[in-house]
């Protein structure tokens, strides 16, 4: 391609193409194609042209040469959220949290924001959405307010800037991102090319003053942050908050972090005077169990490095129709029906007459294989209406040909199994094979689905 024509990329999905579209070829994205700027299209930049636009000649280090004093981070106050971060916020870190409308985001960073100027730091609050007649409501059902907190309800960025440079915050909040516009002249609210001059301006205001900004974006219907991967990459740490709007328990998770481990959560539940944390997710999960009914098992569950004991719950019964309905909460359907394939075919158990309905109690949403084993015994359970034991405790990933295969991080299971008081637990055989460790708890390895059908009544 010649140097001087003209290049355009999708700033949703990175396209490339030599002509202009409205709407992108490949992601069908509308408004995205961009073109690339020439400066990145020229092959090679000289020294002397680099003078001219006034940069200074960067100078390679050796890796003794570089200075990795860790810098304190401020603490959220709260533990969970803390941990989610790698261990609390990064000064001059520029982190997005998204989540559906109404999920609790103003109300948790409100939340840290109060915990931060508690401990001395200054806190800007700048909120596009709500008057500050809304916040200081809000703000009153939460805590008292004392210290270095101050709200600003401003959607246009260069006021904003205006009161950055004479407040100097440690923190900054921007709610949300789809509400700040750059100038009063510009009229395109909410789109991606908004979102992102505005989020590039935070970015560079954030570290050049070293002020640690959180910026919350909506996540449109389609499940995705308003320009998602072009946010994403731009920021230092994205947190995603999770939940459904009328079971009281959200998850923090983390998906990219630059500064700790991306696969870490924090788990919240939502109460009258804001959240709260669930220091002891197992408990809660398990809290109201129904004992002495038949469909019911405890399978664990790893979310990053925590172990998390749930209840899965399954109902079969005879149908009346001669298709059977299958529904699932909180896990895919299609491994809910590969599942009970495997459970017809290995067991033969004829599955086809029944309706089948799986739940995860809690409204928490899974997709570790590790809960197969259970899911298996669950439904089995229920067909046969026999009960099994509250005492037991299953996890292992169920093959096509029914055989039982090894889980990750089986120590830290059976240790939250022992915690809460199980008994019995059931394994994949290769992992009780593998094992060295001692385990109070009595271990039983199957290696196929049909071995379990003897504790199972
Ligand atoms: P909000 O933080 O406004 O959500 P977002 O910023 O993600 O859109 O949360 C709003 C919901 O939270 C609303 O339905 C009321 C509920 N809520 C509580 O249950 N307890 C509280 O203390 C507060 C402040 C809100
Ligand atoms: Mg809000």
């Amino acid at each position: 391609m010649s140097k001087n024509k003209n290049l355009f990329y999708c700033i949703e999905c990175g396209y490339e193409s030599p002509k202009w579209y409205g709407k992108c070829p490949n992601c069908s994205s509308w408004n995205t194609i961009e073109e690339i700027p020439k400066v990145f299209l020229s092959e090679s930049l000289d020294k002397t042209s680099l003078n001219k636009v006034n940069l200074i000649m960067p100078k390679a280090s050796y890796i003794e040469e570089i200075n990795i004093k860790e810098s304190e981070r401020y603490s959220t106050g709260f533990s969970e959220f803390n941990r989610v971060l790698g261990g609390g916020i990064v000064p001059g870190s520029l982190i997005l949290i998204g989540g559906d409308p109404g999920i609790g985001k103003s109300t948790i960073l409100l939340q840290v924001c109060i915990n931060l100027s508690k401990n001395g730091l200054k806190v800007l609050y700048v909120s596009g959405e709500e008057s500050l007649k809304q916040i200081k409501i809000r703000a009153n059902r939460l805590a008292n307010i004392k210290g270095e907190l101050k709200f600003l309800s401003e959607n246009v960025l260069d006021i904003i800037r205006v009161v950055l440079e004479e407040e100097k915050p440690d923190v900054l909040i921007i709610d949300s991102i789809q509400t700040i516009v750059k100038n009063d002249s510009s009229n395109s609210l909410g789109s991606i090319s908004q979102i992102r001059e505005c989020t590039n301006i935070l970015l560079s205001i954030a570290k050049k003053n070293n002020i640690a900004t959180f910026i919350i974006g909506h996540v449109t219907k389609d499940g995705q942050v308003a320009g998602p991967r072009l946010l994403e990459h731009m920021v230092d740490v994205v947190l995603y908050f999770e939940g459904e709007k009328n079971i009281s328990y959200r998850v923090l998770r983390g998906v990219k972090n630059r500064f700790g481990s991306t696969n870490e959560i924090g788990i919240f539940e939502m109460l009258e005077k804001g959240l709260v944390e669930v220091k002891n997710p197992s408990e809660y999960m398990l809290a109201g169990r129904p004992l002495k009914a038949s469909g019911t098992v405890v399978a664990c569950l790893m979310e990053g490095s925590r172990p998390i004991l749930v209840e899965l719950q399954a109902l079969v019964i005879k149908s009346n129709f001669g298709m059977p309905r299958r529904t699932a909460a909180g896990i895919d359907l299609n491994r809910l029906n590969l599942l009970l394939a495997v459970i017809e075919k290995r067991c033969a158990l004829n599955l086809s007459f029944y309706d089948t309905y799986v739940n995860i109690a809690g409204g928490i949403k899974v997709n570790e294989t590790a809960i197969d084993l259970a899911l298996v015994i669950a439904i089995i359970s229920s067909l046969k209406n026999v009960v099994v034991s509250e005492k037991v405790i299953a996890f292992g990933e169920v093959g096509l040909l029914g055989e039982v295969r090894a889980v990750s991080l089986l120590e830290s299971r059976i240790k939250e199994a022992e915690k809460l008081g199980f008994e019995i637990c059931i394994l994949p055989r290769v992992n009780l094979e593998r094992m060295n460790i001692k385990a109070k708890i009595k271990l039983i390895g199957v290696s196929n689905i049909k071995e379990t059908l003897e504790y199972i009544g």
